[in-house]
């Protein structure tokens, strides 16, 4: 899979993917990340992407002319199955989203900044439309490198057995159960005793059942 990323703030991005399971699948080579500067996209030479709103208000919004510029080039290069818009006004990312995505060849993330982009991109050229969750960043950076995590760990191979994103949570709807480990008692804090049973029947169901309750204390409306 590969994922063209395109900001103003690439640094931003820059750490978040190269640790930890993303890097794994970068070095595996199940996944490349491709980071552009829209900056190196300007409409002049002092760097302008942004502009004034029409109509007037606080805030300044993308330009197209950059946006046009990097995301043409992109296509002329390969086809892109996607071309996802970062912003707070969509829909909330879902693990079905990510399980989507994950599927997928080619897909471009165009980071959204300031007060937004102007409408005729995401008219023209963006494809879905994601938000990470009711609340506002300052930048659609973080939410950007918050889908290459969730996607890339779904791509075959990239988690080994042990770490099988199949037991996640919310991949069954619920929320995942407790876990523990070694002690068995700690200052008088003991772990359940099913799960020391050896009982592998009995261990499930103890399982089903704490996700169960956890999804309904927690995360009714996954119910
Ligand atoms: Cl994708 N962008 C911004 N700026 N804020 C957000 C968001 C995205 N998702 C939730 N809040």
């Amino acid at each position: 899979m590969r994922i063209d990323i395109i900001t103003a703030v690439p640094d931003l991005l820059k750490s978040p993917l190269e640790h930890s399971i993303v890097k794994k699948a970068t070095e595996k080579k199940l996944a490349e990340i491709h980071i552009h500067n829209l900056r190196d996209y300007a409409i002049n030479d002092y760097g302008q992407i942004d502009d004034y709103q029409f109509g007037g208000g606080a805030g300044m919004v993308l330009r197209i002319e950059p946006i046009d510029t990097i995301i043409s080039k992109l296509q002329e290069e390969r086809h892109y199955d996607e071309i996802i818009y970062t912003t707070p006004d969509a829909k909330v990312l879902t693990q079905a989203d990510a399980n989507t995505l994950s599927l997928k060849e080619n897909i471009i993330i165009l980071t959204g900044h300031y007060k937004g982009v102007d409408q005729r991109v995401r008219d023209r050229w963006i494809t879905k439309e994601i938000s990470i969750g009711d609340y506002v960043l300052s930048g659609g950076e973080l939410a950007a490198a918050i889908i290459c995590d969730a996607v890339i760990r779904l791509i075959p191979g990239v988690l080994g057995d042990e770490t099988s994103a199949l037991t996640d949570s919310f991949q069954d709807g619920l929320l995942a159960p407790p876990v523990y480990t070694r002690p068995a008692a700690y200052k008088g804090m003991e772990v359940p005793k099913v799960l020391l049973s050896g009982h592998e029947a009995n261990i499930e169901a103890w399982r089903q059942e704490q996700a169960e309750e956890r999804t309904k204390n927690i995360r009714p409306d996954l119910m």
